[in-house]
């Protein structure tokens, strides 16, 4: 489809331990189009960053892409050699982490690294760089371009090396950008301010967007689509409206009721999902959500559930829409 920018079929991750090889992601599909964003969403220990950081093949040497296909555009970007692979993340696809701080070198000007970035994939002269530096400074909002570019980054706040970490990002012209956690280490302020600012950007270059994240407020404030993970898996996918106003997982159900609300707050104790995400080493058999599902039935220990497809876009990854739920009997 010529909407369709990364399609990821079947993807699985594992990492080797003391204790055995164990899946970090198991069999997970994905498809990201073109000029939108894609939230994924889930708690800690459930699989982004390693999802993502197996999309740019960044993994630390004990992970391993055991199987599955990452198709970007038309290639397939696990059948790439090292050097390909490292054309593709300098150019077309573009990642941003939660900390901006370690992402700089300490030691060089952030001018001389966004400097670097656009040399390393553009043949132009140290000073055409300089001049595109500074224009991408001032897009990704610095009003004052020069004296970031002097400036080293531990002189700079959270909010303005992310600001620079997303200048360099965008330095490529990349067509998908992955942002890990981006603002989870900022003020609720400037978090609004770079969410604001990266939806500015997505719309000005038609850029499409991964973002992960453990915070509903920015999925709503940001996705079009979100796709909830647990465990290494995807156990709903759908479009943001439906996330929120029809969640069919009771993992996501639980998720949304674990948000604070105004009508939450006169005394009535906050809602949690009780227990918490398995270790890759012990992924409980069946449903891996089953032992802290409120709604599990017997057969929820026993059968893992299929990705159903729902309406249109939606997909739900739980017995309750096998078989119409009869399962008990
Ligand atoms: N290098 C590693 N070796 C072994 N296990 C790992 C390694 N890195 C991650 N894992 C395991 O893989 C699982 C998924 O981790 P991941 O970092 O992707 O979670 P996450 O969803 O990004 O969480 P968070 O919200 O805390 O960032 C976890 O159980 C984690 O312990
Ligand atoms: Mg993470």
């Amino acid at each position: 489809m010529e909407n369709v920018m990364l399609k990821i079929n079947n993807l699985t991750t594992e990492f080797k331990t003391e204790t055995g090889i164990f899946p970090a992601v198991s069999g997970i599909n994905l498809t990201i189009n073109r000029g939108e964003t894609l939230c994924i969403v889930g708690e800690s220990g459930s699989g982004k960053t390693v999802g993502s950081l197996s999309l740019m093949q960044l993994l630390p040497p004990s992970g391993k892409i055991a199987s599955g296909e990452i198709w970007f555009e038309n290639t397939n970007l696990l059948q790439l050699k090292k050097k390909e692979i490292s054309n593709v993340r300098g150019k077309s696809i573009a990642m941003i982490f939660q900390d901006p701080m370690s992402a700089l070198d300490p030691v060089f000007p952030c001018g001389s690294q966004i400097i670097e970035a656009i040399r390393s994939h553009e043949k132009v002269s140290r000073k055409e760089a300089s001049e595109k530096a500074k224009e991408l400074l001032k897009q990704v909002g610095i009003p004052h371009p020069e004296t970031v570019m002097k400036a080293f980054p531990h002189e700079l706040s959270g909010g303005m090396s992310q600001r620079v970490m997303i200048a360099m990002a965008l330095s490529c012209n990349p067509k998908l950008l992955i942002a890990d956690e981006p603002t989870t280490a900022l003020d609720v302020t400037v978090q609004a301010q770079i969410l604001k600012l990266l939806k500015k950007i997505r719309i000005e270059r038609n850029m499409s967007i991964m973002l992960i994240t453990h915070d509903l407020g920015v999925v709503a404030e940001m996705a079009d689509r979100v796709a909830v993970m647990y465990a290494g898996q995807i156990v709903e996918e759908g479009d943001v409206k439906s996330i929120f106003n029809n969640p069919k997982h009771p993992y996501t159900k639980g998720l949304l009721k674990s948000v604070p609300s105004l009508e939450d707050s006169n005394g009535k104790k906050l809602y949690t999902i009780t227990g918490s995400v398995p270790s890759i080493a012990s992924m409980p058999k069946g449903c891996r959500f089953s032992p802290r599902c409120p709604e599990a039935a017997s057969a929820c220990f026993e059968i893992e559930p299929k990705m159903n497809q729902l309406e249109q876009q939606s997909k739900v990854k739980c017995l309750i829409f096998e078989k119409g739920g009869k399962w008990e009997t």
